[in-house]
């Protein structure tokens, strides 16, 4: 029998332009409860943009992105209720560098979800020992590595109890050997069950992680499904051809 699911974020119809640059062009996506979408595609094909109207960073010209049953639109006047269930993890970490790690977990527990210290400090410190940093609570981001800096903006993140994760290329501005200790601890929440959308470019972290793989090129999703199928057996020209650059770059051919 197949467990029940809930659809957790439905995008009909997405369509984002920028002037006359028409970045979305009429995205269909759904992420189920528990699931682990990553998003893959080439640069400029709109992924950042896609994850950015989940959580109203841009607003949609057109179509719906519905947020656990709420139309997100409808909540543009109050963008702390639209993003108060939406963790969002950024390539850049963006944490406050004036403050130590304990603070930077708190901060946003106590402005939006109006928790009273001692609760935000316990919650706080409950997720840096999630992500294996429950010895840095009062470090400071600029004396950590970023691969911890980048493990305290996750912890910040689950600090707020989202009901999803949106990942934007957590790991590309990491020197390659501290990759692995933030895909590790993102590997981890999926295990526990975390809804997450993921925009990547670590191939071997989608084939094993994700329950599905979304390939978008030009604004649109050009193919999508199991790791196996989009990554090891793409049926989409554009697909094969992305996935022959990013798993072989030294296979440079001149088009
Ligand atoms: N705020 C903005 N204003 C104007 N143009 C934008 C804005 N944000 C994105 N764009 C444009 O939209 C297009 C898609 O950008 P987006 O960042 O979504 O791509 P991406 O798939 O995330 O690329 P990358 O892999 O390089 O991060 C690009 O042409 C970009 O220049
Ligand atoms: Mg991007």
């Amino acid at each position: 029998m197949t467990p029940p699911t809930t659809t957790l974020v439905e995008i009909t119809g997405l369509r984002k332009s920028f002037g006359d640059n028409h970045v979305l062009q009429g995205i269909d996506l759904t992420v189920e409860q528990g699931e682990v979408v990553c998003v893959i595609g080439p640069s400029g094909s709109g992924k950042s943009t896609l994850l950015r109207c989940v959580n109203l960073l841009e607003y949609p010209n057109d179509g719906l992105v519905m947020v656990r049953g709420e139309n997100i639109a409808d909540l543009n006047n109050n963008l702390d209720e639209a993003r108060r269930h939406i963790g969002m993890v950024f390539q850049q970490f963006n944490l406050f560098p004036h403050l130590p790690v304990l603070d930077n977990c708190t901060i946003a527990q106590m402005t939006v979800l109006r928790r009273e210290r001692p609760e935000a400090e316990r919650v706080a410190r409950v997720n840096l020992e999630r992500v294996g940093l429950g010895a840095k609570v009062t470090a400071y981001p600029a004396h950590l590595s970023g691969g911890q800096q980048q493990r305290v903006a996750i912890a910040r993140a689950l600090s707020m109890s989202p009901a999803l994760m949106l990942f934007d290329e957590p790991t590309s501005a990491l020197d390659p050997e501290l990759v692995g200790e933030v895909l590790a601890v993102m590997r981890t929440l999926a295990e526990e069950g975390m809804t997450m959308l993921i925009v990547t470019h670590e191939m071997a972290f989608a084939r094993e992680v994700a329950d599905r793989v979304v390939f978008m090129d030009g604004g649109v999703i050009v193919e999508q499904g199991s790791p196996h199928e989009v990554i090891s057996n793409p049926q989409q020209e554009r697909t094969k051809t992305f996935l022959k650059r990013v798993l072989d770059p030294t296979n440079v051919t001149t088009a």
